[in-house]
């Protein structure tokens, strides 16, 4: 694995997807302009949703970023090693351009060839959607072992209101240190709460909108097959650098360093 600092891994993050074709967006504003349904912006794609439900075509297809955001659904984790309310997600986007094969290979590739952020292949695991085969055959495709993928009714993401769909997370093993009751891979086809499985990357296969009051079985389908994927700079950077909590990372180091000295 590549010692990398934080701004290292998201120049790699954004260079790599601009090298495959895609348009670098900065960040939007945490705050949102002509979206009743969000307060703020709480992932990658929610600004946009625009580009996702038809009512604006993107400059292009294929769209990078590293957006700020705040989360507050899984407020109840925030202040264990790698939750946080305010963070950077980085995220790769098709809107009706590339689907699951290319988004998991470009993933593959980022995470571990060399030349990029070289994880060993046999730390990472992969969850994908119950019923989701393609998801579950592309990953057997690129060599990984059928024991690091599981599949879970639970992998299904939507976020509020707006474009949602199954998805695949991708999983960094930090290891039994982090495991004391010894129980591996049961953790994540249990869905424990745990420490030693880091979830660093998703990709949500894009199909549907989600609307309040509306059962999932009925969400209407978006007018393409899109790709929406989001991975958290602090946790990344958290794992690159081999540190337990992504305070003590460089993100947050200095920062915490000042506040002590003061
Ligand atoms: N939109 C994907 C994620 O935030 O995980």
């Amino acid at each position: 694995m590549r010692a990398m600092n934080s701004n290292e891994i998201r120049e790699t993050y954004l260079n790599f997807f601009k090298e495959h074709g895609h348009t670098i967006m900065p960040s939007a504003s945490l705050l949102v302009l002509n979206d009743p349904t969000l307060l703020w912006n709480n992932a990658g794609v929610t600004p946009l949703k625009k580009y996702f439900d038809g009512s604006m075509i993107p400059v292009n297809k294929r769209l990078t970023s590293c957006q700020k955001c705040i989360r507050t659904n899984d407020i109840e984790s925030v202040g264990d090693d790698t939750h946080h309310t305010f963070f950077e997600m980085l995220g790769n986007f098709s809107i009706g351009d590339y689907f699951k094969d290319e988004a998991i290979e470009m993933a593959y590739e980022l995470l571990t060839s060399k030349k990029y952020f070289g994880f060993p292949k046999e730390k990472l695991y992969f969850t994908v959607y119950a019923s989701d085969n393609d998801a579950y055959n592309k990953w057997l495709s690129l060599g990984v072992d059928e024991n690091h993928i599981v599949r879970l009714e639970s992998n299904f993401w939507e976020i509020g209101e707006g474009p949602c769909g199954p998805d695949s997370e991708i999983f960094y093993d930090r290891g039994e240190e982090f495991d004391k009751e010894g129980l591996g891979v049961r953790l994540l086809k249990e869905e424990i709460d745990n420490m030693r499985y880091v979830e660093i990357w998703n990709n949500v296969f894009s199909q549907f909108n989600s609307k309040e009051g509306v059962k999932r079985e009925d969400y209407k389908e978006l007018p393409s097959k899109n790709i929406d994927t989001g991975m958290g700079l602090e946790r990344m950077t958290c794992v690159l650098q081999g540190v337990t909590s992504s305070y003590d990372t460089d993100l947050f180091k200095k920062i915490i360093g000042k506040i002590e000295e003061l």
